[in-house]
């Protein structure tokens, strides 16, 4: 079953009610984005991020579902431009993007490992990786992932600290943030002291 090519049209329904927005913005409050940043969206969906995002920075959305971009390309106008590709596998040059986000995606990806290892491919130095997840720690977690794998997807939850360590082994610092008794955000940078904001962009 191709889950996201069934929820797309329903998505943003969806997410509004579970106050998505809300956390993400939580998570985008983490990291100082600057005005020349290129932002790059993994698994960006319909674009919900792209809503939470300075108005003046390039945007660039991935995802591997052409029914969710087809939705957030009527966010995004023309500031982002869309690209069909696997996180495994990005068709993205080397160092060409400033801030990576990966909000609620990465337990979606096969392979999660390469995903990672790309991410950090595209991210300049003194830029910042800044991922959304779940920890499977937490019941809701591992309610969410056996209905998940009902559903035909990986269910790949990392806890706050392997996924770090992925980041180290890269040479990246890391920071983690706890949003919620489940939810958590992790910062990965070469420079955390230059990315890390304390009150939000
Ligand atoms: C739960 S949605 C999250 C969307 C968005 N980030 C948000 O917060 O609303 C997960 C997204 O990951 C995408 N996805 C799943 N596997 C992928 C892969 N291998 N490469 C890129 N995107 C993938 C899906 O198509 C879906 O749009």
């Amino acid at each position: 079953m191709d889950l996201f090519r069934l929820a797309a049209p329903f998505y943003d329904g969806l997410m509004k009610v579970a106050g998505h927005q809300k956390t993400i913005k939580k998570a985008v409050e983490q990291v100082r984005i600057k005005p020349d940043d290129v932002i790059c969206d993994i698994g960006a969906g319909t674009g919900q991020l792209s809503r939470l995002l300075p108005a003046e920075n390039k945007l660039i959305l991935v995802d591997s579902s052409d029914r969710m971009l087809k939705k957030a390309r009527k966010k995004v106008a023309n500031q982002a431009k869309i690209v069909i590709s696997r996180a495994q596998n990005l068709s993205l040059e080397d160092n060409s993007c400033d801030l990576v986000f990966c909000i609620d995606a990465l337990h979606h990806f096969e392979r999660t490992g390469s995903a990672l290892a790309e991410m950090k491919r595209i991210v300049r130095n003194n830029g910042a990786i800044v991922i959304l997840e779940f920890d499977p720690a937490n019941l809701k977690t591992r309610i969410m992932q056996w209905l998940e794998e009902l559903a035909g997807e990986p269910g790949c939850f990392y806890s706050p600290d392997k996924l770090a360590a992925f980041f180290k082994k890269f040479g990246c610092n890391t920071e983690i943030v706890k949003l919620s008794s489940w939810q958590y955000v992790l910062l990965a940078s070469d420079d955390l002291t230059e990315r890390r904001s304390i009150d939000g962009f």
